[in-house]
């Protein structure tokens, strides 16, 4: 029996979610948004110094515990924005200090896939779209490999910068579906798959063309980028399927809250007799639940931290999910 508290404060969310035997108690964040252009890290961060506390005090009311009950913390060491985890590594060291108790570093992406099963998914492939990140990782001999990628853009960040150039706020995953939706007309963009890999910068610059040419609708250019981005992204999550023999698929990160990428892919996968699982949105976006969930089952298989060995625990803001040595399974 173990209650571990989970911190994530990779990119824009503070969250601090609290697990107890693979089950959640808590699950409280935050999020910083901005009317008008885009998350400039440094603000992320003072964000997260503002929030920490009360997140903190108001995950451990919601989970009906006290402090001294935490027998470990858990926090996002990276993939990420540095001043955001920095937040959060500072935040875990403070409350080790504090309730003398062990750290659990935990990778942001595999937390993704491994809340996921919450889901009831078992062995699956995960396409993890969010801000900065665009993935699709599976667990293959030993390791959580990522079977393919996008060569530039996550394609979050890459909604949320053509939603700006529409004069949208931050995020613009949910103005961009809203103005896709309706009898719209389909225009041609440039389709960038690369083996397993997809390219989104090129496009960036053609919706970019198309928009300051006056020749086409915001609502035809939103849907025909999703049609197209989102095709691209069917198409080698079917891939790394048919690769790896897997019959599972799970969505992970903000941008399949998006109800068009969960339509095409559960499409692809009835076709292919796959199972498509879709977390909630409380665990589908950034969120400490999934930080606490994968910190204890790391924490169960004796990895953590603590006295000395704490000093030397930094961030990881560029890790790479084959990385991470995967020693719980
Ligand atoms: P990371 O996991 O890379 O640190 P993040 O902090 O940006 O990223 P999330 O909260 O998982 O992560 O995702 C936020 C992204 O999801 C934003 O880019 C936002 O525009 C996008 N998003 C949210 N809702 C939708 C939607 N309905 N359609 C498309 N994109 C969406
Ligand atoms: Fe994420």
């Amino acid at each position: 029996m173990a209650i571990v508290l989970g911190i994530e404060s990779t990119a824009h969310t503070f969250g601090i979610g609290i697990v107890k035997n693979g089950k959640i108690l808590a699950n409280i964040k935050k999020t910083y948004t901005t009317e008008t252009g885009g998350i400039i890290p440094s603000e992320a961060a003072k964000h997260h110094k503002e929030n920490k506390e009360k997140i903190y005090f108001d995950a451990l009311a919601n989970a009906g515990i006290v402090e001294k009950d935490i027998d470990a913390i858990s926090f996002s060491q990276g993939p990420g924005l540095s001043p955001c985890l920095l937040e959060g590594i500072r935040f875990a060291k403070e409350l080790s200090e504090k309730l003398k108790k062990p750290l659990v570093p935990v990778n942001h992406c595999i937390a993704h896939l491994e809340i996921g099963k919450l889901t009831n998914a078992e062995d699956p492939v995960m396409l993890y779209t969010s801000g900065a990140n665009t993935q699709i990782i599976a667990y293959s001999s030993g390791k959580y490999r990522i079977f393919g990628e996008t060569l530039d853009l996550g394609v979050g960040n890459f909604i949320d910068t053509f939603a700006r150039l529409l004069g949208a706020g931050f995020p613009g995953g949910p103005v961009i579906q809203k103005l896709a939706e309706g009898k719209r007309s389909y225009i041609e963009l440039p389709y960038v798959v690369k083996g397993m890999d997809i390219s989104l910068s090129g496009i960036l610059t053609n919706l970019q063309q198309k928009f300051n040419s006056k020749k086409y609708s915001k609502e035809d250019l939103c849907y025909s980028m999703q049609e197209t981005v989102f095709a691209m992204l069917v198409e080698t999550a079917e891939r790394a399927l048919a690769h790896t023999g897997k019959r599972e698929l799970l969505l992970g990160g903000g941008v399949a809250c998006n109800s068009r990428l969960q339509e095409m892919c559960r499409i692809m996968c009835d076709e292919r007799g796959a199972k498509l699982f879709v977390p909630p949105r409380e665990v589908l976006v950034d969120n400490g639940a999934m930080i606490a969930f994968l910190g204890e089952i790391m924490f169960q298989k004796g990895i953590k931290f603590s006295g000395k060995e704490i000093e030397n625990l930094d961030i990881k803001p560029r890790q790479r999910t084959d990385e991470v040595e995967v020693e719980w399974k």
